[in-house]
């Protein structure tokens, strides 16, 4: 995928989902522009890591409820790079309790923009240049929980996730004929600073340990493991890559076979 540019937002995080399919995308030839939170624990390194690929690479603080954040992104790329390849919007939060009572107004409204509305606006920036260029591939992470309701997520996260999945389909519909795919992949349980929350609600909503959690977590999927967030970047490279070039609007499980639920 050489002289392709990708924008991959939540990626500061060195042991996250998004510093992997970054990490995946330069190896495979793409310059990419990581966006986070400033104040975002990594957000110091991941430059020269992606370069270190090979590829070139820039860091810009992005709030992804932030509008103005987002277009001055978009301006830096194309200004820099010329055009808009890749978009993927994996930068989430994960808020909220198990217990649907416990769930707070504050956790609803985080989880909406950052989830959701920061993907739509995401998209809403990019795609007017996907268009002008005749192509363009936008990859959103949702989750398994975007698929099916599982036990101990919180229904904040599962609301806005399946919310993901029907803004994916919606724009992989409208934009089709344009040349423009939109997928979305789903992970399973990926061991990253966010599935520790996953796992304490497991731990609190059972009254077991976190090691006994993560067992039962591994108990329900058929690989039988907890997986590295590399396997997210794979497939996330796949679906940007050529290879993909007649898949839109699907939502690709990246799970070892677990099952979505209900
Ligand atoms: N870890 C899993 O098991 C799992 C499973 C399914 C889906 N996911 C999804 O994968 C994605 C990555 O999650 P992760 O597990 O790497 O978690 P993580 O917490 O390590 O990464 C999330 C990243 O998003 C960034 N972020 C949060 N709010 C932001 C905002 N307002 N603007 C910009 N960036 C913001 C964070 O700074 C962080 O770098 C998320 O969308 C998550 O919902 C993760």
């Amino acid at each position: 995928m050489t002289n392709k540019t990708a924008i991959v937002t939540g990626v500061s995080h060195p042991k996250g989902i998004g510093r992997a399919i970054a990490i995946a995308l330069a190896k495979s030839g793409v310059n990419v522009v990581a966006t986070d939170l400033k104040s975002s624990e990594g957000f110091d390194t991941v430059v020269s890591e992606i370069e270190s690929y090979g590829v070139k690479a820039l860091a810009i603080a992005c709030d992804v409820t932030n509008k103005n954040d987002i277009n001055v992104v978009v301006e830096q790329v194309k200004s820099t790079f010329g055009r808009i390849d890749i978009l993927v919007n994996n930068a989430g939060v994960g808020l909220g309790s198990g217990d649907f009572l416990e769930i707070t107004d504050k956790d609803w409204s985080i989880s909406l923009a950052v989830n959701v509305k920061g993907v739509a606006d995401f998209c809403q920036a990019v795609i007017p240049t996907m268009l002008a260029q005749g192509s363009g591939s936008i990859i959103n992470t949702a989750s398994l929980a975007g698929l099916g309701a599982m036990t101990d997520i919180p229904a904040s996260y599962t609301a806005s996730k399946f919310a993901v999945v029907g803004l994916t389909k919606q724009l992989a519909v409208q934009y089709a004929k344009s040349g423009i795919r939109v997928n979305a992949i789903c992970p399973g349980s990926i061991h990253t600073q966010m599935h520790d929350l996953v796992l304490d609600n497991i731990s609190k909503g059972n009254n077991i340990s976190l090691a006994e959690a993560q067992k039962l977590e591994d108990s329900n999927v058929p690989l039988g493991f907890t997986a590295k967030p590399d396997v997210v970047g794979d497939a996330v490279a796949y679906l940007a890559s050529d290879g993909a070039r007649y898949i839109t609007g699907i939502t690709m499980p990246v799970a070892g076979g677990m099952f979505p639920g209900l």
